[in-house]
């Protein structure tokens, strides 16, 4: 693996971020980014159950009976996938990879440090202190990097996870090169992801879904599920107040 370039508060930087690109990073706001993604992925109890349950539902079918070593998530946000990942397979080191500082702080916050976290969005009609207990994950890291220049080796992953990360990247296909580089011969890639692209240039490229269906085998993946229905209900209060996403989910080997 790669070394990281700095350190900040504990958490390996691999990209050396400038101020500049902090600052540009809608990912970086706290109130309208962490917090909102913390309330989505680390509060259950308060929704009654965990709202993005689908893309665990997705990706279960994949995770690999046998014990594995290495396994990775690229964007992990708060850590929610990865975190579950690192419970399942307590021996496997995981690495939780994300391009926000911020949100990996609070991600290590939560599962690394065990603390309690405090998440107030009041002004959302949540309630006031939501406060949520952490837990101690020992085989679990966070790191900052960019999709497309992972700090792995080749062939080092056993499995590689993402989620609502493709269509919001500046090159999804050199994201995707780079996930067949680092993934290991029959190794597994799980993704998940709306096809709600920013950039007028991505609806050309990779829209409608087939046209992924297509460039993943020129990649080189072997494609072993494709679904491109699979719909996600992202509540935004405790009004009924939700956002509906139509999600692709395909799962490949190398
Ligand atoms: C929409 S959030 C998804 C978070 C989580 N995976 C989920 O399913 O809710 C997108 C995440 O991808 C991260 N991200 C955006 N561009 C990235 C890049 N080039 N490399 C790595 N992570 C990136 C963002 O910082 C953010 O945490």
């Amino acid at each position: 693996m790669k070394a990281p370039t700095s350190y900040r508060r504990g958490i390996p930087l691999f990209y050396p971020k400038t101020e500049a690109e902090y600052r540009r990073d809608l990912y970086e706001r706290y109130e309208d980014m962490v917090l909102r993604q913390s309330a989505l992925h680390l509060a259950d109890d308060y929704w009654g159950k965990y709202p993005m349950h689908a893309v665990l539902d997705f990706a279960e079918a994949h995770y690999p009976k046998e014990e594995i070593q290495h396994i990775l998530e690229i964007g992990c946000g708060v850590g929610r996938w990865i975190a579950n990942l690192a419970q399942r397979y307590p021996t496997a080191s995981c690495w939780g990879i994300d391009y926000s500082y911020q949100m990996l702080k609070q991600a290590r916050a939560f599962w690394v440090l065990g603390e309690e976290i405090t998440i107030d969005l009041a002004s959302r009609g949540l309630p006031y202190d939501l406060k949520v207990q952490g837990e101690q994950l020992g085989n679990l890291q966070f790191g900052l990097a960019k999709a497309a220049n992972l700090p792995f080796e080749e062939n080092s992953q056993d499995l590689v996870l993402n989620s609502f990360l493709l269509d919001r990247l500046d090159n999804p296909t050199k994201a995707l090169v780079e996930m067949y580089r680092i993934l290991k011969p029959n190794g597994k890639l799980i993704v998940l992801t709306p096809l709600n692209f920013g950039q007028a240039m991505h609806w050309k490229t990779y829209y409608p879904p087939v046209k992924i269906y297509h460039l993943l085998p020129q990649i080189g993946f072997q494609i072993l599920d494709w679904q491109e229905n699979i719909i996600i209900h992202e509540p935004l209060d405790l009004h009924d107040n939700a956002v509906t996403w139509k999600c692709l989910g395909f799962a490949a080997t190398k």
